[in-house]
């Protein structure tokens, strides 16, 4: 059982008032909020031990690569790569999507194919259709269905010999669905074919293990899961990265340069060129030691049981429909009113403290698969309550009286 009272306190912003209302904060799936375990640790970062690391022979930059390469380390134990080597420190999850895609350039032609699923956020569609106009492969779609979930059957349709890469989300950003990723991957891996998993909105929520997924590349980002923005991880299976060539030039990426020719660094610096995020990266690792700290099988327990409540609460709200209906996912709930628009609930819950997201998420081929402009989407976190959920059911019946 969480202490949810004493975890509270751990978050001064969930201290704060919001248009005069206590804020209940259910935008989570777009960033979590930051505890003061790990605001202190950036404090302390730039109070005692700010300087570039990797390059100084002085005291602060040693203490400061040091604390860098340790925080590498916790996201590799926290992910069980095999080598620390395997994890990329990026500006987030779009970044190394994008070193992906950009890696692959070089090695796909027309007659490939890249699959990805019906269910990924623009940041997991955009750079793929990028790499096909440059090499000419074809980009292919696991369709979904009405409870948005992937149609695994049509996916097994779609894998050839011609497949080389997969990219599907852990779990849905705009309807929470947990994808089973297992079986993508396993099926991925018997036409040859490597598989990227977006694991942006899973690292909330659970501890994702690299070597039992035997999954090639994974990518997240620090600020979902209690850490701040800007910073996030790669992995990729050594052999991968080896064979990937860099997505930029610079310093740190180097092992010699001329101006006849150049050679790279050895793994992880040949992807980290320039000054990286410092105090993000630190406070990346401390972000998973406070989310370790309270438990993955605590905080699954915990929000399952507010996704539980909030739906049933929701589904009693006559003309309340929610898409993303499958019995897999995560503390999600995307729904709309009937006859009403999004943005207008989202707006009147703003005025009642109530934090959402509206619109499309980033994922406007869902909305038109469901044939609708947006939803209006509460995510929420292990710091949230059963009285916010009041508050919040409160909140979107009281803005369908006034919009109706
Ligand atoms: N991808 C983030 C979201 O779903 C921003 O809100």
């Amino acid at each position: 059982m969480l202490d949810i009272a004493t975890i509270r306190k751990d978050f001064p912003i969930l201290q704060r008032e919001v248009n005069g209302k206590p804020l209940v904060y259910l935008d989570n799936a777009a960033t979590s909020q930051t505890p003061q375990q790990v605001i202190d640790v950036i404090v302390d970062y730039y109070h005692n031990y700010n300087a570039n690391i990797h390059r100084g022979v002085h005291s602060l930059s040693q203490e400061a690569t040091d604390a860098y390469e340790a925080a590498r380390q916790k996201v590799q134990q926290h992910f069980n790569a095999k080598h620390p080597e395997e994890i990329i420190f990026t500006s987030g999850t779009t970044h190394g999507i994008n070193m992906i895609a950009n890696g692959f350039a070089s090695m796909l032609k027309a007659g490939d194919d890249v699959i990805v699923s019906a269910l990924e956020h623009h940041s997991n569609i955009v750079p793929w259709q990028m790499l096909c106009e440059k090499t000419g492969a074809t980009l292919k779609v696991i369709p979904m269905n009405l409870e948005g979930e992937l149609v695994l059957s049509e996916y097994d349709n779609l894998l050839t010999e011609n497949t080389k890469l997969v990219f599907v989300n852990h779990i849905s950003n705009a309807l929470g669905t947990i994808n089973p990723i297992d079986t993508i991957i396993k099926k991925a891996h018997e036409v040859g074919a490597a598989v990227l998993v977006d694991g942006a909105q899973a690292c909330p929520h659970i501890k994702p293990d690299v070597q039992a997924l035997d999954v090639d590349f994974y990518v997240a980002s620090a600020h979902k899961m209690c850490g701040p923005t800007g910073v996030g991880m790669l992995y990729g299976k050594k052999e991968w990265l080896t064979l990937l060539p860099p997505y930029q030039g610079g310093g740190e990426m180097i092992s010699e340069v001329t101006f006849e020719k150049t050679t790279y660094a050895d793994l992880p610096h040949k992807f980290e060129a320039g000054t990286p995020n410092v105090a993000g990266g630190i406070a990346f690792g401390a972000a998973i030691d406070y989310m370790n700290s309270i438990g993955f099988q605590a905080i699954a327990d915990y929000e399952n049981n507010l996704l539980e409540y909030a739906t049933s609460e929701l589904l009693s709200i006559d003309g309340l429909t929610i898409y993303g209906t499958s019995d897999q996912k995560t503390s999600v709930i995307s729904f709309n009113l009937d006859g009403i628009h999004p943005y207008d609930v989202g707006t009147l819950l703003d005025k009642m403290g109530i934090a959402v997201r509206t619109g499309h998420h980033c994922a406007q081929p869902i909305m038109d698969f469901y044939k609708i402009p947006g939803t209006i989407r509460a995510s929420f976190s292990f710091y949230n309550t059963k009285e916010e959920i009041d508050r919040f059911v409160e909140g979107v019946k009281k803005a369908k009286l006034m919009l109706s």
